[in-house]
């Protein structure tokens, strides 16, 4: 029988620079984060060069401390897991380069995910099992979409997303506007806490349709068409983009007929949107996985994870001629 299978993953798809090891898809026995934000933080937004040369001064210092950390040595590594895309593509090189070089010194296989697949498994992350099948949205800085996760073996299937603006992108470029900070999510958020209800009015995107799309380029211009305390905004601002998620992903639910929803990406690190989900949920006692906040935001875990997961098949091919099995 296989007793664990231990994945380094690797992440670099945007400006974290991320490794983990992951047992058997679910145990995160290290996850390390070098986070650019400080660095991007100067100009407003990730600078794409910047971000490679610094993936490139980050990758192999936090693969060595992984190993550390975990007590590990390469021998003990079953496989290396990368994201391919989507992201910038000079990042995504610097991740794909040293999984190659990895895998070629230490034999071991390479296995291609996707980085929106990842952020839907993060769920499985330290939780006793995932419960499939389930309808996930993921929403993040560059992505908002509606999936349905058929079962264990990587069968996910596209339902709907974002015509414009992701919901992510929404929050940073609202932050930018109300002069909040970056990265946005969090500091509107933060601002939020401090904004009175009803104090002003935004349009709630695409009210009233009954389809899984989202738009959030018109709210976006709301923000900075409408007059009122920088803090009152932002709270109307979250309360509208979190009832819209929250909105889709019940009817996403309702059309799959699934009771288990799951929660990811970077959006899915704020509180309010967690606590709707969970109400909603509660309500019609469904179940609601969202990932600890430090794997819905980006990290190689949720790479661990998806890989597992989504290529199980292939790795049992390949398990028994390399690990030691009883
Ligand atoms: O998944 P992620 O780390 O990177 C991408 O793949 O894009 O998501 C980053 C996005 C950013 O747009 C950030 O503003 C947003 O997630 N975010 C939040 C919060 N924390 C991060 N949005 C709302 N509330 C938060 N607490
Ligand atoms: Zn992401």
């Amino acid at each position: 029988m296989i007793k664990t299978m231990k994945i380094l993953a690797i992440e670099t798809s945007c400006d974290d620079t991320a490794v983990a090891i992951v047992e058997n898809g679910r145990k995160v026995l290290v996850s390390l984060v070098a986070s650019q934000e400080k660095i991007h933080a100067s100009f407003g937004g990730v600078v794409p060069e910047v971000a490679s040369r610094e993936h490139l001064k980050a990758i192999y210092p936090l693969i060595e401390m992984a190993l550390k950390r975990a007590k590990l040595t390469s021998g003990k590594i079953d496989a290396i897991a990368v994201t391919t895309g989507p992201g910038l593509l000079g990042s995504l090189m610097v991740g794909v380069n040293a999984a190659k070089t990895l895998a070629w010194l230490w034999g071991k296989p390479v296995i291609n995910v996707d980085h929106i697949v990842g952020h839907v498994y993060a769920a499985a992350l330290n939780t006793p099992k995932l419960a499939l099948p389930a309808v996930a949205l993921v929403a993040s800085g560059g992505h908002t979409d509606l999936f349905y996760v058929g079962n264990a073996d990587g069968k996910i299937r596209h339902l709907g997303g974002t015509r414009d603006d992701a919901a992510g992108e929404a929050f940073d470029k609202a932050a930018r506007i109300l002069n909040l900070g970056y990265p946005g999510g969090p500091a509107v958020a933060k601002a939020a806490a401090r904004g009175h209800a009803g104090a002003v009015a935004l349009p709630t995107p695409l009210s009233g349709q009954a389809d899984l799309e989202f738009s959030f380029s018109g709210l976006k211009t709301a923000v900075s068409r409408v007059s009122g305390k920088p803090s009152d905004i932002a709270l109307t601002f979250q309360a509208v983009v979190t009832d819209v998620l929250t909105d889709r992903l019940v009817a996403a639910a309702n059309k799959m007929k699934v009771t288990q929803l799951i929660l990811g990406g970077g959006v899915a690190a704020n509180r309010v949107l967690r606590d709707k989900v969970a109400n909603v949920a509660a309500k019609r006692g469904w179940r609601v996985t969202i990932p600890d906040s430090q794997f819905c935001t980006d990290n190689a875990a949720m790479i661990g994870a998806a890989a597992y997961y989504t290529r199980a098949r292939l790795q049992r091919q390949w398990y028994n001629t390399n690990v030691v099995v009883d």
